[in-house]
């Protein structure tokens, strides 16, 4: 396929929306808050914000700039520009398909919570425990969480298969505005909770005594995977973006709107922790066991419940959907199959995934790889190894192979920064990668 038969977003606004609603989803809303907890807070928060503007903005740029300048799926990209280099795209693809399989399983579980919030008593019970007891409980069960994740599978399957235009702009467009409106109010109630300063200090003034080489992994994983970088979303998506969208323009609204959803999470979050008496470092079920304390806590729980966990659907929807898209772009493109076969056999495998990481929280939690279950290893393999090598890899091609006339073009053209420009480059060329190294070498042992 080339430039002029491929789909196209509609414009500016619309790439923004859509490539924001791929970055905005579960790893703002559920990751971030839970890996801050078990990382020390405020430090955490601080890495993870110099992680976003000094590697995270420039990838987003430079995977922007691949995507533009050739049209084409991750793979595709690479075999037009350098074919070397064609691996980076296939590890791009495979991250995609491994991250959907442990992302379904907690898309589906918040369609549980706003499911069941309307018509379960458990939403008005004050005691942080029993939803502790209640998250346990449903994770647990041998089929509800697996019969949601694929559920979640088959939706964004829906979505794909209706094609890039319909599907995908139309999700993105409302979700947003609205998801930022109800965390503002929660973030309001959350702070305004007995004891809820407490909590603010934790996420807000940080503690360096509780950084290890870990904690840098972490944050910068988690930047890539909040930014929906390091494996060639980006590349995707910027390449159904219309002729004259604005590349700098577009990177720095998602990067600033990915980061507020997190740090406005983070609000929401660690205040109610506190004032509940929930342990920060509780792991991946922090967040489903907080924020029904803190509807618990206001006038029409149900109603907020069910709001709320709405919105975080949609949103993990269009993350779902990104990362679906790319596989399918890649099956479709590189192995000359119709969109439909190649949504399918995406959907298969990833469901298939989805399902072995849901089972390996309940009855499965014996079998252990490397002492972590299947879904946390895909979460770890994913986030904090496949992400940062591709991000390391991505910064070296862009600063050392890519035609430099080339990307100059896709971020700069009609205007001439030449001050900005150099300073990018110096980023992408050496700040990125250096940094990158030396966290992978600082974190060899625990890899
Ligand atoms: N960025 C998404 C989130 O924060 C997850 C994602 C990762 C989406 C990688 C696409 C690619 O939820």
């Amino acid at each position: 396929m080339n430039g002029e038969t491929r789909a196209t977003f509609a414009g500016r606004i619309s790439a923004v929306l859509v490539a924001a609603g791929s970055a905005v989803g579960l790893g703002n809303i559920w990751r971030f808050p839970y890996l801050a907890g078990e990382n020390g807070g405020g430090a955490f928060l601080v890495i993870y914000l110099v992680a976003i503007l000094l590697i995270g903005l420039p990838l987003m740029l430079s995977e922007f700039a691949i995507g533009t300048a050739t049209h084409r799926n991750a793979v595709g990209a690479f075999r037009a520009l350098d074919k070397r280099w064609v691996p980076l795209g296939y590890m791009g693809v495979l991250s995609s398909v491994l991250i959907l399989g442990f992302y379904l399983v907690v898309a589906g579980w918040t369609a549980e919570y706003m499911i069941h919030s309307p018509f379960s008593s458990q939403v008005t019970n004050p005691d942080p425990q029993s939803h502790v007891l209640a998250f346990e409980n449903f994770v647990a069960n041998p089929w509800k969480p697996v019969l949601y994740a694929v559920g979640f599978g088959l939706a964004t399957h829906l979505i794909i298969a209706l094609g890039v235009q319909k599907g995908i702009e139309r999700a993105a467009k409302w979700m947003m505005p609205l998801l930022f409106v109800a965390l503002v109010v929660l973030a309001v109630n959350s702070i305004l909770m007995p004891g809820g300063m407490e909590g603010l200090k934790f996420f807000l003034k940080p503690d360096f005594s509780k950084v290890t080489p870990a904690t840098f992994l972490m944050a910068v994983g988690q930047a890539f995977f909040s930014l929906s970088i390091g494996l060639g979303t980006m590349i995707t998506y910027a390449s159904y973006f219309k002729k004259g969208t604005s590349v700098r323009a577009t990177a720095l609204q998602v990067t600033l709107l990915d980061t507020l959803v997190a740090v406005m999470a983070g609000l929401v979050i660690f205040p109610a922790v506190f004032s509940a008496g929930i342990e920060p470092g509780s792991g991946p079920s922090l967040v489903f066991i907080t924020l029904p304390s803190i509807f618990s806590n206001i006038s029409l729980s149900a109603l907020w419940s069910t709001i709320f966990f709405l919105l975080l659907v949609l949103a993990a929807l269009t993350s779902t959907i990104s990362m679906h898209e790319s596989a399918t772009a890649y099956l479709e493109e590189e192995w000359n199959l119709s969109r439909c076969v190649a949504a399918r056999m995406v959907t298969l495998i990833t469901c298939l995934l989805a399902v072995l990481a849901s089972l390996s929280l309940g009855m499965g939690k014996e079998c252990m790889i490397f002492g972590l279950t299947f879904f946390d290893s895909l979460d770890y393999l994913t986030a904090n190894i496949m992400l940062p090598l591709g991000a390391l890899l991505t910064c070296i091609f862009v600063g050392y192979r890519f035609d430099k006339k080339l990307f100059e073009q896709q971020l700069y053209p009609d205007c001439c920064r030449k001050g900005e420009y150099a300073v990018l480059r110096f980023l992408v060329k050496v700040i990125c990668p250096i940094t990158l190294l030396l966290i992978f070498v600082n974190n060899l042992g625990l890899l």
